[in-house]
């Protein structure tokens, strides 16, 4: 694949968490990302997994390094300009949905088209929930809905963006096998019908069968690469 192929770059990041005892949570670690590929991050509690995604999200700052996404800078770039990269091209998948209680399903999915000054298409997400498999989920609240459903529409939430890259830390850490494979499976499409680039931390290996690219984290270091790289 060509070199512009490649969506999301670190460069050497790294990330301590102060303290009496500073953690080296992520060490000097470089990595990149292309369009439509989907790549598994591996490895045990404690290794730099949610550390390495959040970072990758630029929904933390890392201690040095570069973060490039779509070829722009992230990491150079203020608050108000990151916040509004981030809201228009990359979308994150929580382990506990984190939908927001008070809104139902349709409101959640919209709320970060809203945040951004724009208006949906109903159209679209009606097609995204009837995808997702969520239609009839519309107007319930969160706690109206299974985790299986609650998480699907935190995916559509992600996805109704259209953003580059998807980042997901153990979207399916609380669901059963079933759900947990269902979600699997649409990340999968969305990697295969829209291109764009998936990221999962996962502990199942099962679902990491999935991913084109397996990286195993430990210690804070990459520490193996399987598959397409
Ligand atoms: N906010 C924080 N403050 C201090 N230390 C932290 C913080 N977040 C994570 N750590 C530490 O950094 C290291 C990496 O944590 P991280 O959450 O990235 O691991 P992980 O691979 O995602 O683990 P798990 O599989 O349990 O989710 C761990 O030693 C953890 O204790
Ligand atoms: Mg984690």
């Amino acid at each position: 694949m060509p070199e512009n192929d490649i969506v999301m770059e670190a460069c050497g990041i790294s990330r301590t968490y102060p303290g009496d005892k500073p953690v080296h949570a992520l060490k000097e670690t470089t990595i990149s990302f292309r369009r439509g590929q989907f790549t598994a991050i591996i490895g045990k509690s404690g290794s730099g997994k949610s550390t390495l995604l959040r970072i990758l999200a630029t929904l933390d700052p890392s201690d040095s390094g570069e973060l490039y996404i779509e070829g722009e800078k992230v990491s150079a770039l203020k608050d108000a300009d990151l916040a509004r990269f981030r809201r228009r091209r990359i979308g994150f998948i929580h382990q506990d949905y984190n939908l927001f209680p008070e809104y139902t399903a349709y409101e959640n999915i919209v709320f970060p088209i809203h945040l951004d000054g724009r208006s949906e298409d109903p159209e679209k997400i009606d097609a995204l929930m009837e995808n997702l498999g969520i239609s009839h989920c519309r107007d319930k609240f969160p706690h109206e809905m299974s985790g299986g459903e609650q998480q699907r529409v935190s995916i559509a939430r992600a996805l109704a963006i259209e953003p580059a890259v998807i980042l997901a830390d153990e979207p399916t850490g609380n669901l059963d096998s079933e759900n947990s494979l269902h979600v699997t499976k649409i990340l999968k499409l969305c990697q295969e019908e829209y291109r764009q680039c998936i990221i999962l931390v996962t502990h199942d290996e099962s679902l990491a069968a999935y991913a084109d690219r397996i990286i195993t984290i430990r210690d804070g270091c990459v520490s193996g690469q399987e598959g397409q790289v």
